[in-house]
């Protein structure tokens, strides 16, 4: 990739909610979350540079669906940094996109944890990993995450981290689709499904085994999303993929986050270029995917300098 005298290229993880556990609205709209994350390897990457003002552009998967103006997270991220250190400059920030756009899986979360880790650097800012969390988690419950990689266990909002110790990698089959689902709605469905209380969620302790066993069988029977029938409520057709999925030799399967992406755990590469191979063929996906996780967070990937620097 080219680059401008003076520009910053950062690159951030999608995810999958291995298992999200969801409990009744806070008073604060919130819904208490015990979630696993595991970022994969499909990434958004932003480049920076120097301008007057704050400006994104967007190309990439689903590029379209993406608003560029003060609404996109890439923007509001630029804007919260610079006013949390008192930047008067601006940005100019281009995204390329590979994570699905409103696909549960973390995409715009990743362009705001990439935009926070390239202004910081791109105006010499200098916050801790810390302080860049804390800009994070005002952006939206899932962009420390975006932040952090590898896997990791969240509470609260989802946005309380503790790193989850993983050994290995898993092979995911991803299916997209080219329609997205709004997280608010899916939640709302949720809602309507749970008229009476739900207890705070809590995690299976067998799945944080399974995770440092390496082990993908053992993992494929901890696979849960609470969110999984509301986004089936909204999206019906998201029950023929997991159909076709469990035609293959996929482990399990999920829905990812709120959805509509599905994703199969494989036993290894072999088995998931199978379950792609049948997943295509079956035409049930605008898109079908095979990624690897763990996968570390956001990363510098080259900040060139200017001559006035
Ligand atoms: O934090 P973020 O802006 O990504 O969340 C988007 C929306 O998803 C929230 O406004 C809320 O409606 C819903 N949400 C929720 N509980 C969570 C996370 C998100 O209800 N823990």
């Amino acid at each position: 990739m080219s680059h401008p005298p003076h520009a910053v290229h950062v690159r951030a993880p999608g995810k999958i909610n291995i298992a999200l556990r969801v409990g009744s609205p806070r008073p604060d709209g919130y819904h208490p979350l015990a979630t696993v994350f595991q970022a994969v390897s499909l990434y958004e990457d932003v480049v920076a540079e120097p301008a007057p003002d704050i400006s994104v552009t967007v190309t990439g998967r689903h590029a379209a669906q993406v608003p560029t103006d003060r609404s996109n997270l890439a923007w509001r991220a630029a804007k919260l940094l610079a006013d949390a250190t008192g930047t008067d400059t601006g940005v100019r920030l281009h995204v390329t996109k590979g994570v699905p756009t409103a696909g549960g899986m973390g995409g715009g979360s990743a362009d705001a944890a990439a935009t926070l880790l390239a202004c910081d650097l791109l105006w010499g800012t200098g916050l801790a990993r810390e302080e860049l969390g804390e800009l994070a988690a005002e952006l939206g419950a899932d962009v420390p995450f975006a932040l952090t990689g590898h896997t990791a266990v969240g509470v609260g909002r989802g946005d309380v981290l503790t790193p989850a110790l993983a050994r290995g990698r898993f092979a995911w089959v991803l299916a997209l689709s080219d329609r997205g689902l709004s997280t608010p709605s899916v939640f709302r469905a949720w809602d309507a499904l749970h008229p009476d209380p739900v207890p705070s969620p809590v995690l299976d302790p067998d799945l944080m085994s399974a995770l440092v066993a390496a082990d993908p069988r053992t993992l494929a029977r901890h696979l849960v999303n609470d969110l999984q029938q509301a986004a089936l409520e909204l999206r019906p057709d998201l029950g023929d993929v997991l159909e076709v999925m469990a035609g293959t030799p996929a482990l399990g399967t999920i829905v990812s986050g709120s959805g509509p992406t599905v994703a199969a755990l494989a036993s290894g590469p072999g088995d998931a270029a199978r379950i792609a191979e049948a997943v295509t063929a079956a035409e049930v996906a605008s898109e079908v995917l095979v990624v690897t996780g763990p996968v570390q967070g956001a990363r510098l990937l080259e900040h060139v300098r200017g001559d006035d620097d």
